[in-house]
């Protein structure tokens, strides 16, 4: 299984889970560091004070980048290490990690993909309503274009937002992330604020490539997780297509085509209406795009639920059950589905043909141990391996997929999960900082070589 030529081979990160130095060179705060400081919210109570350091120790990691010969490294920047309080003049000294990160990356060899918005808000902006106010959007949109002067001249490639989806309704529909409002108008008022932030921002990225990332997984029946020619009822179908509509079409039927998905305003009309969507918003979202970046972990499985009530991370998702897969787990519990990825891809290619795809975030977090200098993680590599075969697949069938990006370099701050679950191809000792390459590292080093499996 060879891949195109100019398949680009790489992995992700994001800087609240990796960076630490919170309150070096004038960060201000972000919702995550008082979400994570507020006992109750993350397991074990941890932060991402220190996190991997990586903001010490960007050279190292970079240099186990070039070791593996990653040809492209995803990052996020941090918002309030740019602007403090979320807006006004650029902090130099924040900016200036992220120029010494971008200049250490193409002296490597390793194209910069750079996330604009990975979930850390500045503190500020969320007492002033956070994304549930509109403003915000216009805030992220002279961030965007403040870092894009300052790194456009080496960075061409651009994501606006890291999953709308988490940030909307995680962080304001059922409070497991930050801003950990529980308010399903908020959630889905944020959700449009965001989308308006993302097409604002886009315009201003440019000269460059602008990618919007989403959280998308195919929405399945219960007895299509393992049978995809299964025919689902009519009531399942139904349940099915609203949930794949509030998950993946909420996001790109609006950036793509500038239209919103029916059971998006009508789960608004059912929570604090749909005034905030102003005429013209769809507009401005829809704003040209050369790529979506998709993270897929695992599928969605729904069935009809006649009477449930909606889900607090799913306004609109009432008459639905959310149904357990037949497939084994990872330690977050979610179900390896392998196939779902090319199943999800072939998908999006046909309903977004204009755009091309990208794989920005695959991965799985194991209970993973360092063994005389070695971590045989050999769940993750059968995972990785198997989701990559789906990969080729996608592309075999057609779908214009440019590049795979494994999720993550390192073991990191898993939100709500904390330090406990450990996603990386490279092992992090949070006590020493030693960074160890796991198998799937070694694995994956000889996949880039190859060009494929
Ligand atoms: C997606 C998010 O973008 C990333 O931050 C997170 O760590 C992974 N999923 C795993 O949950």
């Amino acid at each position: 299984m060879i891949f195109p030529e100019d398949f680009v081979w790489g992995a992700a990160t994001a800087s609240y889970q990796i960076e630490g130095a919170v309150k070096e060179d004038g960060r201000g705060q972000s919702i995550w560091d008082t979400f994570s400081h507020t006992p109750g919210n993350v397991a074990g109570d941890d932060t991402g004070d220190v996190a991997c350091d990586h903001y010490h120790r960007y050279r190292d990691d970079v240099a186990l980048m070039r070791e593996l010969r990653l040809a492209a490294y995803r990052f996020s920047i941090a918002w309030p290490r740019v602007q403090p309080d979320g807006s006004g003049p650029v902090n130099p000294r924040g900016v200036a990690f992220y120029d010494r990160l971008v200049d250490e990356l193409l002296a490597a060899g390793i194209t910069p993909y750079v996330t604009l918005y990975h979930w850390d808000l500045p503190q500020t902006l969320e007492e002033r309503g956070g994304w549930t106010d509109r403003d915000t959007a216009h805030r992220f949109a002279d961030y965007a274009e403040a870092v894009h002067a300052r790194l456009g001249d080496r960075v061409t490639n651009w994501a606006t937002l890291n999953e709308p989806w988490v940030a909307a309704y995680l962080g304001y529909g059922n409070g497991v992330h930050a801003p950990g409002r529980r308010d399903a108008a908020s959630a889905l008022r944020s959700a449009h604020h965001l989308l308006l932030g993302h097409g604002l921002a886009a315009r201003r990225l440019r000269p460059g490539s602008v990618m919007l990332v989403v959280n998308s997984s195919p929405v399945l029946t219960p007895a299509q997780v393992n049978d995809p020619a299964a025919v689902p009822g009519e009531a399942d179908a139904a349940a099915v297509d609203r949930i794949h509509a509030l998950l993946t079409r909420q996001f790109l039927d609006p950036a793509v085509y500038g239209t919103y998905p029916e059971e998006v305003l009508a789960a608004a009309r059912r929570n604090g209406g749909t005034d905030h969507i102003r005429d013209g918003d769809l507009d401005t979202i829809r704003a040209p795009i050369d790529l979506i970046g998709v993270n897929y972990y695992n599928p969605c499985v729904v069935e009809a639920g006649p009477g449930l009530p909606a889900d607090a991370a799913w306004p609109g998702s009432e008459d639905v059950r959310f149904a357990a897969a037949d497939a084994p787990t990872t330690a977050m519990g979610w179900p390896i589905v392998p196939d779902g990825l090319s199943r999800l891809l072939v998908r999006l290619s046909q309903d977004y043909p204009q755009v091309g795809l990208m794989v920005t975030e695959n991965g799985a977090a194991f209970d993973d141990v360092v063994e005389n200098g070695r971590v045989h993680d050999a769940d993750r590599v059968a995972y990785l391996d198997g989701h990559l075969r789906e990969v080729w697949r996608a592309v075999e069938a057609g779908a214009d997929l440019r590049g795979y990006l494994v999720w993550s370099l390192l073991d990191n701050f898993e939100w709500a999960e904390g330090y406990r679950r450990r996603f990386g191809i490279v092992h992090v000792d949070y006590a020493t900082q030693n960074r160890t390459l796991k198998d799937s590292a070694l694995w994956y080093r000889d996949v880039i070589a190859r060009n494929g499996l």
